[in-house]
């Protein structure tokens, strides 16, 4: 208890020493690097052409990245001998389409070598992914550093689907992130896939007394048992995360409302007065939805902890 509280301090120490200290700007590479938008878009468009499953990876990538050690290109470094990186850490399920940032930063060393860092290739292609996917545009902030560290053991550090509202709610404080940034960023959760794993708690033995989470409409959960029947596993079967899993839209706080959320974690935004007004608030608007999401987007992507260089192969540090 002592050292979970010694945590959080310094995590909070951290945070706000770090906020001092980034200063990232949208016009970082104006004069090192002027291209570096149209070439990170044009690795997502095209990869996005070829799998329709691009958008989602990389946004969530994002997110993965920013609170494990700040937005610092550790995800995606690979493991080296035997330190196991967060790639290989427990929750990379469904972690993927890390060829799309290798791809840009190779066009990118062609014309800029050693300029542009990894996380903010990062940080771009997930803004590129939610409006190529019909979402809002946004100016990203740049100037993040690359980190020289990944373990794996430390993507427990990322909250956790099973978690209820409080411990969601510590998860986003500790990295300085509000209820309304929790409730307007897993609205990420428009996008994407949700393995079996992800959400078998809620269809069965859900309690000693319920197989079923009661949260869930009837019809909705019996959907997803037959999905992940335990006799016919199919491997890699589980269900989109809202309806319209490749457009972004405001599709999953309406969902959400009728019973029809695929993670605890969305299900517990209903059970708190403060986030259950904002779903309704989303659910209604999908301009204030946009405007939310926009506006926690850049504050999860400046979470920075001072990374050390500019690596020249996003999966190595130099
Ligand atoms: C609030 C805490 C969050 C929890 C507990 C959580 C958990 C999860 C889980 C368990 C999955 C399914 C993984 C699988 O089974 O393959 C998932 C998918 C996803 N998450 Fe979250 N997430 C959270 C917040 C976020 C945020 C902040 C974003 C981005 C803004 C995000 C974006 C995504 C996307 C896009 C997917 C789909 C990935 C794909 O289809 O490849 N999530 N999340
Ligand atoms: C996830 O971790 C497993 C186990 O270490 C590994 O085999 C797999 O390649 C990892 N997935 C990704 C996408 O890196
Ligand atoms: C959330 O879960 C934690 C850990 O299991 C528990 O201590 C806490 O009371 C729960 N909070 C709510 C609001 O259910």
């Amino acid at each position: 208890m002592a050292s979970t509280i010694g945590m959080v301090l310094l995590m909070m120490i951290m945070v706000s020493l770090t906020s001092l200290a980034s200063a990232l700007s949208v016009n970082y590479y104006e004069h090192t690097c002027p291209q570096v938008e149209s070439i990170v878009a044009g690795a997502v468009h095209k990869a996005t052409m070829n799998d329709k499953t691009v958008p989602s990876a990389l946004l969530r990538m994002h997110f993965h990245d920013c609170f494990v050690r700040g937005c610092d290109g550790s995800v995606l470094l690979k493991t080296k001998g035997k330190n196991k990186a967060e790639k290989d850490g427990p929750p990379n399920i469904s972690l993927h389409a890390f060829y799309v940032i290798d791809n840009a930063k190779k066009a990118l060393e062609a014309v800029c070598p050693g300029v542009v860092s990894c996380a903010d290739i990062l940080a771009l292609a997930a803004r590129d992914a939610v409006t190529l996917s019909g979402g809002p545009n946004w100016e990203v902030p740049k100037g993040r550093k690359d980190g020289i560290i990944s373990k794996a053991t430390e993507t427990r550090q990322l909250p956790a689907p099973t978690f209820n509202i409080s411990q969601l709610q510590q998860s986003f404080s500790q990295r300085g992130l509000s209820l309304q940034d929790l409730v307007a960023l897993s609205g990420g959760h428009t996008l994407g896939f949700a393995h079996c794993s992800s959400f078998q708690n809620r269809i069965h033995k859900f309690s000693p007394k319920q197989a079923v989470d009661p949260s869930l409409n009837p019809s909705f959960a019996s959907n997803l048992q037959s999905k992940c029947h335990i006799k016919n596993k199919v491997k890699n079967s589980g269900s989109p995360l809202d309806s319209t899993a490749t457009y972004f839209d405001n599709a999953y706080y309406k969902l959400l409302l009728q019973g029809k959320s695929i993670l605890s974690s969305d299900q517990a935004l209903l059970t708190h007065p403060t986030t259950k007004a904002l779903v309704s608030k989303y659910a209604h608007s999908q301009m204030e939805f946009e405007r939310a999401f926009v506006k926690s987007m850049i504050k999860m992507s400046s979470i920075t902890n001072g990374g050390k260089q500019i690596r020249l192969q996003c999966n190595l540090v130099r």
